[in-house]
């Protein structure tokens, strides 16, 4: 297990890299833009669409100024500088931008950032908090502890949805991790471990 993947664990694996698109600043109707008018007006324009939500994340709260088709994928990761929500296919299929909503995993490709207006956005930045200083969640421990990742680009996602999977089941078999993972993909560990990393993580868990 390397360095990186250990980051990957707090969210901090290379994102930017893997992802660099999603990093692009949104150009959106300037970049479309054909008519004659001025810079300024268009700067203008732009402001009016904004609109101003209000919202936690990782048990910080934020009034931010967003466009309305905004992604939350977005908010977290280009506002927020949250960039261990990660973005693969941004058309709900590969589960790597998951994040809790309100204690519920959600695709954050999915929601658009002004319905998370008023909610708890929990990333795998915040999981660990009140855990204590230096110390990860139990489900970042087994992943770590069990070898539940390689390139790490999945491994949030899978934290998460795994982490609304133990809350709703303390003990679930094998099949019912499959199952509630099913919408997370990964590209590189065939799944064997993450699964074990859930099983040892819901152990450790029922014995708190
Ligand atoms: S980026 Fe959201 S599901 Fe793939
Ligand atoms: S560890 Fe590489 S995609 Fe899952």
């Amino acid at each position: 297990m390397t360095l990186g993947s250990h980051s990957a664990l707090r969210g901090g694996i290379h994102s930017a890299r893997l992802v660099s698109h999603a990093s692009e600043p949104y150009l959106g109707p300037r970049a479309i833009q054909t008519s004659r008018r001025p810079l300024r007006s268009l700067s203008e324009s732009e402001g009016r669409m904004k609109q101003t939500i209000r919202l936690t994340v990782n048990g910080r709260e934020y009034s931010l100024e967003v466009e309305p088709r905004l992604l939350l994928a977005h908010l977290l990761r280009d506002h927020l500088d949250l960039t261990g929500t990660h973005i693969g296919c941004e058309t709900s299929l590969c589960g790597a931008c998951t994040v809790l909503v309100d204690g519920r995993a959600v695709k954050s490709c999915t929601l658009l950032a002004v319905q998370a207006e008023g909610r708890q956005v929990t990333t795998i930045e915040g999981l660990a908090e009140g855990a204590g200083p230096d110390r990860l969640h139990p489900l970042q421990e087994a992943f770590w502890n069990e070898h539940g990742l390689q390139c790490g680009f999945c491994t949030p996602g899978m934290i998460m949805t795994a982490h609304q999977l133990l809350q709703d089941n303390a003990e679930p078999s094998e099949d019912e991790i499959r199952h509630g993972l099913e919408g997370n993909l990964c590209r590189c560990t065939g799944y064997q471990n993450i699964v074990r990393a859930v099983q040892s993580a819901a152990a450790e868990m029922r014995g708190r």
